[in-house]
């Protein structure tokens, strides 16, 4: 059965500590809390895709370690096919440290393990599921070389193409002008046009930038202070939903997930935009990272309880 969603990534365990605030060099600092949480980029996206009602399959790497089978499991959990995720002997498995503070703001420590065992043979044995995938989406904690592979066969087949690049590297035109989708944060923004983004007005100007080196469509994410679009019909911009942050882990896979769903549902644009946001506000509100995405059912609450206006 082919996939909506085909997301090509990463998996991590996320070890997450609630501290007071960022330990000193040769401080040691007492926490308020410890959980793992099924974590990584890729897998993060695809949950969040899955639990907006998206046929959802993820195509990746994690160790023969109880961790690996801990997040194969989180995502069958969630109706993922995992059929494509290899299991590699003698590498652990991707994890992520990551220091939660009290404002939801997180820094975060990734050691890829398995991750960087995706190689461009290792996509090209999945070939048939990326030319059936009606949106194929990929990040950069696997090696560029694969997700390139993987863009390139996706688009190949008439596949809608998204890339999340984070975390931010330096991309070749030649594989931006693959992208029907480049979905980056300001700082990868900042990163990849060579120009700081401290607000909207910039990001703005700069996913017009971006967007002359190939990608179709160039979605900025700034959090609380909304997303900015600039596409074939020009530019646009949504306010965030105000919530309370607790944990900000992930949000930014939340947009994607839930963005790639409703492109393959077929929503229309704003909408798709919306929604996506909805559903990172919702996210960061609860601790935890895969385990605090929203439904579909929680994100049409959302979005008819705050209708968002946004300007064009
Ligand atoms: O984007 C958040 C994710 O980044 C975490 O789940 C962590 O595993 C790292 O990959
Ligand atoms: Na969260």
């Amino acid at each position: 059965t082919a996939a909506d969603v085909l997301v090509v990534g990463s998996l991590n365990m996320d070890l997450r500590i609630r501290t007071p605030r960022l330990p000193a060099p040769g401080e040691t600092l007492t926490g308020s809390g410890f959980d793992t949480d099924g974590g990584g980029k890729g897998a993060n996206q695809a949950v969040a895709a899955a639990r907006q009602g998206a046929r959802v399959a993820m195509l990746g790497a994690v160790g023969q370690d109880a961790h690996g089978a801990a997040l194969l499991a989180a995502l069958q959990a969630d109706g993922i096919d995992t059929g494509a995720v290899e299991r590699i002997a003698g590498m652990p498995s991707g994890t992520a440290a990551i220091l939660l503070m009290p404002d939801g703001e997180n820094s975060i420590v990734v050691i890829a393990g398995a991750n960087h065992a995706l190689t461009p043979e290792r996509v090209r044995a999945q070939a048939g599921r990326l030319r059936q995938a009606r949106v194929v989406v990929a990040q950069l904690e696997c090696p560029l070389d694969a997700v390139t592979e993987a863009l390139t066969i996706a688009r190949e087949a008439g596949a809608i193409t998204v890339l999340n690049a984070a975390p931010v590297q330096p991309l070749d035109d030649a594989l931006l002008g693959q992208l029907d989708w480049l979905v980056v944060n300001e700082i990868e923004a900042a990163a990849l046009a060579g120009m700081p983004v401290p607000g909207p007005t910039e990001a703005r100007e700069v996913a017009e930038r971006l967007r002359q080196r190939g990608p179709r469509q160039v979605l900025v994410t700034l959090g609380a202070e909304g997303l900015v679009l600039a596409g074939p019909e020009g530019t646009l911009a949504l306010p965030a939903p105000r919530v309370q942050a607790v944990d900000t882990t992930g949000a930014g896979d939340t947009v994607v997930g839930a963005l790639a769903a409703a492109l393959a549902a077929g929503r229309p644009l704003r909408e798709a935009l919306v929604r996506a946001q909805a559903a990172a506000a919702l996210a960061v509100t609860r601790l935890g990272t895969q385990s605090a995405m929203p439904t579909a059912a929680e994100v049409d609450r959302l979005v008819a309880a705050q209708p968002l206006q946004g300007d064009t």
